[in-house]
Parts: structure tokens; sequence; C-alpha cells
């Protein structure tokens, strides 16, 4: 062999340093990816509800399944909390409050989502023209919403505050102006 340089050959302490720190660079790593859950799972921002999924079959809608031609038919006719006449929420079979929300012309209806803070609610969400996302922003609640077709999970929100809920699947020239609140309220003591 002759003409061209050899390539600089590394001794035995350069490698050895190049090791320690790539070691030292996935140490680092693993223990940021540990320290990030953790923290997560303390903060809160993991997880502050459960989730189930599948309950809806009241009236016309049957095994999640509604005409979006027929809503006016069903509970999405008045979005919102189900309450009584007083006014009160209604604790269904299940032990869960009913919410009803509809996704539509880039809007959610009802418009603020009023719901009290502890208790579970079972979300029942359509869409009344094209598929839209509903997720409720910091959470795990992250569904998409198809018409003709209907989610319904339980979520408990554990502290009083605003949530906001966003419209995160593409639908059209108004989806980035696709957003509705719940106003999680602390529970109201029964003097
Ligand atoms: Cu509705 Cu994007």
């Amino acid at each position: 062999m002759s003409g061209a340089d050899p390539a600089p050959r590394l001794d035995h302490h350069t490698l050895e340093r190049y090791e320690t720190a790539w070691l030292g660079i996935a140490v680092v790593m693993t223990v940021l990816l540990f320290v990030g859950v953790i923290a997560s799972l303390i903060s809160g921002t993991y997880p502050l509800l459960s989730v189930g999924t599948g309950h809806a079959h009241e009236g016309p809608i049957v095994k999640g399944r509604v005409d979006p031609a027929q809503l006016a038919a069903t509970p999405f006719a008045k979005p919102g909390l189900v309450v009584d006449r007083a006014g009160q929420p209604v604790m269904n079979d299940r032990g869960t409050l009913d919410a009803y929300l509809v996704a539509g012309g880039f809007t959610f209806q009802p418009a603020v989502l009023r719901v009290p803070a502890g208790v579970p609610v079972t979300l029942h969400v359509t869409a009344t023209d094209v598929v839209h996302g509903f997720q409720v922003t910091g959470t795990n609640v992250n569904v998409e919403i198809l018409p003709g077709h209907v989610a319904s999970l339980t979520v408990t929100f554990r502290h009083p505050g605003e949530q906001h809920v966003i419209c995160n699947e593409y639908c059209g020239a108004g989806h980035h102006n696709m957003i509705t609140r719940f106003i999680v309220e602390a529970p109201t003591e029964t003097p």
C-alpha cells in the first residue's frame, strides 16, 4: 500500500473517551425519561380521569349508533348535562351523570358545559356533518367523532377549573375555530 494517507488511527484512550461519552448520554436520557414519567404521574398531567367506552342505549341511540338526521328525537336535541326539572344533574343507573354533545358546523354544542368536579360524567358525543375530533386538552380524552356514531366515555374531572375542548381532525375552513369549554365546578356544599 502506498500513496494515500492511511486513515488517522484513534488510539486506545480516545476510543475509551468516546465510549464513556456515549454511555453518559444514554444514562442521562434514561434518567430524564424516568423522571419525566414519574413527574407526570405525580403532577396529574397523566390521566386526570378514567375512561370507559360504549354505553349509549338511550332511546333511538342503539349500540352507539344514531341517525344524524334524527337527533331531534334523541337526548342530543338538548345538548348539555342531563338534569331534572329542578335543574339538578341526574345520576344514571351506572352511577354517572350524562352529558350530550354535538359536533357540527365548526362548533360544539353546548358552547360551555358545566360539570361538577369529582363526579364521573359520561360524555356522549356525535357529529352532524363530517368527521370531527374531540380532545379535552391536557387529558387523555381524545376521540374521533363520526356522523351516525355516538362516542361515549366516562370521565371524572378531579379539579375545579376550566378545560378546553378542541377539534383535532381537519374538518374544513372553520376547523381551527372549533373549540369549546368545560367548566369544572367545585361540588356545592349542601347546608
Ligand atoms: Cu371539527 Cu376540525
